[in-house]
């Protein structure tokens, strides 16, 4: 979607899969979704280094709302949680620096059954704007394959309408494979700015290797709309919860950075243990999936249970390169390869991983190069041409 925003794949932070649909406030204070939650995540990215690696968007998923709209049918957060409004809200985010990103639904009812926008489309479109809204994730429970289609693009438009700059994040690919239908992506890459391919994603390693080998596999070749604008969505980074390994968290935050996906972590950056911090902050990390080039990386080459990934970035004949291993035990592989099996051929290249920023030398196409990738773990390259 070409609305001026999300020129790079979006970062920040998003409510959905480390807080869900929690909203005990009596019994749950400091974890339910409220705007006290909201705030002081904020907080923390603005004075941890968050904010300023590049995570921007503090955006709230499902569980906002009141249960009805209010006497106008305008959508209302739900008071008690939500006592300042979400003008206030956004006026708080701004204030340091972040933007607010809210969520609703294509169908009658949210996905937790609060207030759809299904017939209201236009009047929600404007109710974000007035409250200073940077992005809208847009659910599709309720909804049909026929909906979608009309649908996905008509809040584009209403957003676009209200002249506000709001990031619009769709479901519309996933909503439509799941019902049979076959997602048009060029149509959903000119309404959407990012859009998910796939179900929701969990804290554990298989859901992310699960949403990993569905993008290597590409069905329908997703991976081409991508660009400037509009990004294909893997799902929220789960890294500093509680299923991933190191190495695992490494390597999601390495593919999410390959396949140029946004990057909306959900954990809770109060209780960040330092490891997962120091992954997330990887500056070098972040310059690979906010590569100005926008392009996503592909799966070029799979190696048993070793997988190779490439993905052009500037200066212009440079690639990022990661290998997965999807192996579960044992020791680490090793890996020999050239420069020119993995297709890149154009010069010579110096070669650094990147997480430890080790530099490993410079090698011409058809020089060889080792490397371990340990079981689930990843090996991340960046190949600058000289
Ligand atoms: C769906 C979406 C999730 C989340 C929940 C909220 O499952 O795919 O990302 O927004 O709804 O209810």
């Amino acid at each position: 979607l070409d609305n001026g925003v999300a020129r790079t794949p979006p970062m920040g932070w998003m409510s959905w899969e480390r807080f869900e649909c929690n909203t005990n406030c009596d019994t749950d204070p400091d974890n339910c979704i409220s705007e006290k939650l909201l705030m002081q995540m904020a907080d923390v990215m603005a004075a941890e280094g968050y904010r300023d690696a590049g995570y921007e968007y503090v955006a709230i998923d499902d569980c906002w709302l009141a249960n009805e709209r209010d006497k106008d049918g305008h959508l209302q957060p739900e008071p008690k949680r939500f006592p300042s409004g979400m003008k206030a809200l956004a006026d708080y985010m701004h204030d340091r620096g972040l933007k607010l990103g809210i969520y609703e639904d294509i169908g009658s009812k949210t996905c937790a059954g609060f207030p759809g926008s299904r017939g209201h489309m236009r009047d929600d479109a404007n109710t974000f704007a007035r409250w200073g809204v940077d992005m809208l994730k847009f659910d599709g429970c309720g909804g049909d394959v026929g909906l979608y289609e009309e649908g996905y693009p008509e809040m584009s438009r209403y957003l676009n309408e209200t002249g506000r700059h709001i990031v619009y994040s769709c479901e519309w690919p996933m909503y439509e494979s799941a019902q049979g239908g076959k997602p048009n992506y060029v149509k959903i890459a000119k309404y959407c700015n990012m859009f998910r391919d796939l179900g929701d994603i969990y804290d554990s390693w298989g859901s992310v290797l699960g949403m990993i080998d569905y993008f290597g596999d590409d069905p329908g070749n997703f991976t081409r709309v991508a660009g400037p604008g509009a990004w294909n969505d893997p799902d929220q980074v789960v890294i500093g919860n509680f299923g991933l390994s190191h190495d695992q968290e490494r390597a999601q935050m390495a593919l999410w950075a390959i396949m140029a996906s946004p990057m909306l972590v959900s954990a809770d950056f109060r209780k960040m243990p330092a490891s997962s911090k120091a992954i997330l902050l990887n500056k070098y990390v972040i310059s690979i999936n906010q590569d100005p080039l926008g392009v996503q990386g592909r799966r070029i080459k799979e190696m048993g249970k070793i997988s190779a990934w490439t993905k052009p970035v500037l200066p212009t004949g440079s690639y990022a390169i990661v290998f997965l291993n999807a192996g579960t035990g044992g020791y680490p592989s090793k890996v020999t390869f050239t420069m020119a099996d993995l297709g890149i051929e154009r010069g010579k290249y110096s070669v650094m991983e990147v997480f430890e920023q080790t530099q490993i030398g410079s090698f011409a196409p058809n020089d060889s190069i080792s490397c371990f990738v340990n079981p689930t773990g990843v090996y991340l390259m960046r190949a600058t041409i000289l």
